[in-house]
Order: structure tokens, then C-alpha cells, then sequence
């Protein structure tokens, strides 16, 4: 037996309970919500990311630039582009973000992000940590929240995915113990896990939601899901009109296909992995990952990006324009809502249901057959400024006009 890898092992293992440990002093200090309202200037970041990214970005801060036009003229709203974010700097730099670009970030209240490569073992980019991650956890944007919505099917889903912690808190820290063992940790505190069951739970009070569904294995997972589990109850004490209830990620991904059980949840609450799983198979019934959109929000902070990937292929196969920008659309849209402006944030999203699940003059396939991604952005724009779009989407949503 190696008694030096184990000693090496329990040493890293120390420094991580140490860093956590300050991590929850820091995030029991840190100060509370921004409210945008009181701000004189609202600053937003555009990073274009890589892969497709640049391409379906720049549809996505055209709307948003067309959506803000009033606030951007009196200055009210600034938006600007971040540069440095690509896989290539993060390489040079062998950073998930390196020092000038994060710095610069920070000085965004919020940010509209595109797909950012994820190296991993045996890439021909260093094994560099995730920059979503990353980011999550600099700017601690402990939410992830992710709605997914197909009306004719009676889904109306707001997850509610914890963003900072679970195996993601220490993803890339891992212990490769012996050439046989690798070890990788999983953390969930109570700090950490009362915030995003508030937030889920305010979610529902605000918006009039009856019901909170929170998802674990916690009967396999004892500790770590106990306790997510645990908190999530002590939280739901606070809100007596809400329903709380819970289910476990193997039946809960079962029901989801389930077409007459699966209208019946709400709000869903869940650890960082379970959610990143689960939001993936709910963007499906909507139409796919490239259709969702996904807001990681902090007190301090907010990040806005399409839920999908870099797809560097669809580059090098010369198919970028035909990327579908409607995920990072969506995500603009919930950029507007969260900086003050529901009702803006409604338009657009009005435009997106009736251009991408109703109407469907134009369909992006990702391949050159179907519309570019700056065609289609030009039928959200146009849709979005007819004066009788919400009529018209209530109607469809109605089922007042046949689906076409
Ligand atoms: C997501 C993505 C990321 C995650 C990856 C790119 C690290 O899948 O935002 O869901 O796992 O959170
Ligand atoms: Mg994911």
C-alpha cells in the first residue's frame, strides 16, 4: 500500500476544506441584490464565446440593441462588446479565464454570453476548467434558471438548477490517488442550498405558482442530497401556500416523458448535475437545446447564454451562419426581464414562440438548407414589432388559430 499518495491525497483534501471554508464566510458576508432600478447606468457585457458563438452573438445583440434602442440613446443602458474570452487566449494563458478578461467582465452588471469550448482529457486544448464554470463561480451566480414551455402540450417548467457547487464546486480539483484510484468530490452546503430553494420558492410566490418540486437521489446520495433535501424543507416552511414536494432524478426524468404527469410540475429545484442533465432532456420537448435559454443569476451578478454548445464543427464545415440563434435569443430576452423590463422581456419572447413554434415561415435546420441565422433574426425583429403580436400569440396559444 502507497502510504505517501495517501498522505498527498489527505493534504489536498485539507487545502479544499480550507478554501470552502472561506468560500462560505465569503458568502455569508456578501452584500445583497443589486436593484437595477436605482442604478444610473446598467452596463452590459456581450462576449461572444467560441465556435458559432460569435455568429449566432452578434444576431442576438442586434435584437437586444433594437429591444433597448430608447435606453441606449439616453444612455441609461450601455452595451459593449468584451473581448478575450476564446478557447485560444484561455489556452495561451492556461486559464478558464484569464486575469485582464475576468476584470473586465466584472465591470458588466450582466453579460450576454456565447458557447464557450469545455476542454477535457485528450483534447488538443490544455484540460483547462470549464469558463462557465468558472465564471459561475467568480461572479457566484449561484442560479441557474432555466424555463422551458411548449403551450399546446400544457408544459410551463421553470427549473431552478444550483450553480456553484455539487461536483462542480471542486470539477477540475479532483485526486488522482495511485495509477488505480481517481477521486472526485462532491459538495453541497446549507448556505448554498437555502439560496436557490428561496429563490425558486420567491419564483413561485411572485409568478403565482402552486407548487415546487424539488429533485435528488438523496436516498442513494445521503449526504450531500440529504441535506439539499433537508433545507430545501426548512425553506418551503416560509412559503404555506406553496406545495413542496420531492422525486428522484431516475423517475423524475421517467416522468418528464410522461405526457400526463409531466404537466403537473411547476418549479423544480435540484443540485448543480442532476440539473444540468434534467434541463437538457426538458429543452428537448420545446424543440431542442438550441431553443432554450438559460440565466445564471447572483446578487451581484447576472450571465446570460444559450444552453447549448460551441459546435466547432459547424465551423469548420463552413455552416456557422447557419446557426440557430434562437437559445441565445431567448437568453437576451431573459437578460431585458431581469435588468427591469418584463415587459420587453415578454415581447421577445412572444416573437420567438411565434416565429419558431407557431408560424414557422422560417426554419433553422443548422444545415445551409435551412435559414440563416441572420435571416431568421430578421423575422424575430419583424415579428417582434408588429403591433398585434400579442394578440396573435395569444390566439395561437389559444388554439384559436390552427397550428400551421
Ligand atoms: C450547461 C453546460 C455546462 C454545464 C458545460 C459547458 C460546462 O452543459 O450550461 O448546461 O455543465 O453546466
Ligand atoms: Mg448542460
Amino acid at each position: 500500500m502507497d502510504r505517501q499518495a495517501i498522505e498527498r491525497a489527505k493534504e489536498h483534501f485539507g487545502k479544499l476544506l480550507e478554501e470552502q471554508m472561506k468560500r462560505m464566510e465569503a458568502l455569508r458576508s456578501a452584500p445583497d441584490w443589486v436593484d437595477y432600478a436605482k442604478l444610473d447606468t446598467i452596463r452590459i457585457g456581450i462576449l461572444g464565446g467560441d465556435g458559432i458563438g460569435p455568429f449566432i452573438a452578434k444576431e442576438s445583440k442586434r435584437i437586444l440593441a433594437e429591444l433597448l434602442k430608447d435606453e441606449i440613446s439616453s444612455k441609461r443602458v450601455v452595451m459593449e462588446d468584451i473581448e478575450g474570452l476564446t478557447i485560444e487566449n484561455r489556452a495561451k494563458h492556461g486559464k478558464a479565464i484569464p486575469d485582464d478578461v475576468l476584470a473586465e467582465i466584472k465591470k458588466y452588471h450582466v453579460t450576454l454570453k456565447g458557447p464557450t469550448t469545455t476542454p477535457r482529457k485528450g483534447d488538443p486544448w490544455p484540460n483547462i476548467e470549464s469558463c462557465n464554470v468558472a465564471l459561475r463561480k467568480e461572479l457566484d451566480l449561484f442560479a441557474n434558471v432555466r424555463p422551458v414551455r411548449v403551450p399546446e402540450q400544457g408544459i410551463d417548467w421553470i427549473f431552478f438548477r444550483e450553480n456553484t457547487e455539487d461536483v462542480y464546486a471542486l470539477g477540475s480539483r479532483g485526486i488522482e490517488v495511485d495509477a488505480d484510484i481517481a477521486i472526485d468530490f462532491r459538495l453541497i452546503s446549507a448556505p448554498g442550498a437555502d439560496r436557490i430553494a428561496r429563490l425558486a420558492f420567491e419564483h413561485a410566490k411572485k409568478q403565482g405558482r402552486t407548487r415546487v418540486t424539488c429533485v435528488t437521489k438523496a436516498n442513494v446520495v445521503k449526504t450531500t442530497d440529504g441535506r439539499f433535501l433537508e433545507n430545501f424543507y426548512r425553506i418551503a416552511k416560509d412559503y404555506p401556500g406553496i406545495q413542496a414536494d420531492d422525486w428522484y432524478i431516475d423517475i423524475m426524468t421517467a416522468k418528464l416523458v410522461d405526457e400526463k404527469r409531466r404537466r403537473d410540475f411547476q418549479v423544480l429545484c435540484l443540485p448543480n448535475l442532476y440539473g444540468d442533465i434534467l434541463t437538457d432532456e426538458a429543452a428537448e420537448f420545446q424543440g431542442g437545446v438550441g431553443t432554450a435559454g438559460s440565466a445564471n443569476i447572483g446578487k451581484q451578478y447576472a450571465m446570460f447564454e444559450a444552453i447549448h454548445g460551441s459546435a466547432p464543427r459547424m465551423v469548420t464545415e463552413g455552416r456557422a451562419g447557419h446557426a440557430d440563434p434562437a437559445s441565445m435569443i431567448r437568453a437576451a430576452a431573459m437578460l431585458v426581464g431581469h435588468i427591469g423590463r418584463p415587459d420587453k422581456q415578454r415581447l421577445l419572447e412572444a416573437a420567438l414562440d411565434v416565429c419558431g413554434q407557431y408560424e414557422r415561415k422560417l426554419v433553422v435546420t443548422g444545415r445551409t438548407d435551412g435559414a440563416s441565422g441572420r435571416d431568421y433574426a430578421e423575422y424575430v425583429m419583424q415579428t417582434m414589432s408588429d403591433p398585434r403580436l400579442l394578440a396573435r400569440w395569444e390566439a395561437y396559444r389559444g388554439g384559436k388559430e390552427s397550428k400551421r
